[in-house]
């Protein structure tokens, strides 16, 4: 008998521009456009594997080894089902100008109509602000889809992009590698809602990301329940979304095209406090940064204020998603040096910063940190 097995892994995205606000929860369309870097699939990663089996009596989804539930009506059923659905639909295309069909692994027909038992493993803290769901959900629809082999040409990844936005809105994004836009769109069916790539990792290979861990643990807020709450609440946020977020957007995206580190540290750096302030100004009031947190930004703040003294411009920017995990984008050249002091002034040891770790082009070892 055959088995219908897939293992696919997905990586993190950390954006720069922030995503926070839906106009529609269901199919999570966004109040704003975003944009973000997908780290190195080295790293922080998101593994699962999906098998189908005409034995299994209902879906069901394993997380770090623990039972998660497939909700009816929820993200996990919906990303499953539109997998379904696309195999069927590619099958049933019996357009002989098109034969999609015949391209489809056909050993089993049904292969669609089986329940599936998926197992997903996340190399890093899940829901710590480290963009879990992100990678988590962009892997869930890679393993489908190579169960079901709906792999390019026959679909682009344009199209499991669409499907994993409806899982997490951020996982849109790790679908592609480098930088990444994640545009609005305007059509009430999300069709236009969608990932694209700015420019290739190799467009800017000095860039580099420092995942600095404060705490591993789980957020008190998730990022669903607390965005939606600043949508129904904050006055601040409309002013985000309308003047904010569309001239960085533009103004980030040019400096990406130019490898302009300087402009793109400032706005980074900027939207992170904007996304920050919103939460603060959600009823009632959402706190994902703390102490740690707060002192990275002071030193990094220092750091930069020397750096544009002696003419050199920014060197360090640092980011937060909803959670108190600071991430620092840095060129090459600085890196170590960055790392270095992080260390010094949050030792590992003090129990206070738990783990620095150099993802996107680089890696720990090269700079002794483990
Ligand atoms: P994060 O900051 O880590 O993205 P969120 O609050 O956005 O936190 O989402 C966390 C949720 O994402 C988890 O509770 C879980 O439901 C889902 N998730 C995380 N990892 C995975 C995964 N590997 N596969 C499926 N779902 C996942
Ligand atoms: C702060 O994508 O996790 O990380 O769509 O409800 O699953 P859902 O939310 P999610 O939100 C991410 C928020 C953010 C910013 C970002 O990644 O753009
Ligand atoms: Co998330």
């Amino acid at each position: 008998m055959s088995v219908y097995q897939a293992t696919a892994s997905a990586p993190v995205n950390i954006a720069v521009i922030k995503y926070w606000g839906k106009r529609d929860t269901k199919l999570i369309l966004p109040t704003n456009s975003s944009l973000s870097v997908t780290l190195d699939q080295d790293h922080l990663r998101s593994t699962t594997t999906s098998r189908a089996d005409p034995a299994f009596t209902q879906d069901t989804l394993w997380l770090n080894g623990k039972i998660d539930e497939i909700k009816a009506g929820g993200r996990l059923e919906t990303c499953i089902r539109e997998m379904k659905r696309l195999r069927k639909e590619i099958i049933e295309d019996k357009d002989a100008s098109a034969p999609k069909a015949n391209q489809v692994d056909l050993r089993s027909l049904q292969l669609s109509e089986y329940k599936v038992h998926i197992a997903s493993y996340n190399n890093f803290p899940t829901a710590a602000g480290l963009a879990s769901s992100a990678s988590g959900f962009a892997a869930l629809v890679s393993s489908l889809a190579q169960l079901y082999s709906l792999v390019p040409p026959l679909v682009s990844p344009s199209t499991l992009s669409l499907i994993a936005r409806q899982g997490s809105g951020s996982a849109c994004r790790s679908l592609y590698g480098g930088f990444v836009a994640w545009e609005q769109g305007v059509r009430p069916d999300g069709s236009d809602s969608l990932a694209i790539e700015v420019a290739p990792q190799a467009h800017w290979p000095e860039m580099h990301a420092l995942i600095c861990v404060v705490s591993d643990t789980k957020k008190g807020t998730s990022s669903t329940s607390g965005m939606q709450r600043t949508v129904e609440t904050s006055t601040l946020l409309q002013h985000r979304i309308k003047e904010v977020v569309p001239a960085r957007m533009a103004a980030i995206t040019t400096a990406i095209q130019q490898r302009d580190f300087d402009t793109f540290a400032r706005i980074t750096m900027a939207d992170s406090n904007s996304f920050h302030a919103v939460c603060l100004d959600t009823e009632p009031p959402i706190f994902y940064l703390n102490d740690v947190s707060r002192a990275i930004i002071s030193v990094v703040v220092e750091y930069n204020r020397l750096s544009v003294e002696r003419g050199e411009g920014y060197k360090a920017a640092y980011t937060y998603d909803a959670g108190p995990n600071a991430v620092i984008y840095a060129l090459e050249k600085d890196i170590k040096e960055i790392i270095q002091l992080v260390l010094a002034y949050f030792p590992q040891t003090a129990g206070e910063f738990k783990d620095v770790l150099g993802v996107f082009g680089g890696s720990v070892q090269d700079v002794n940190v483990h």
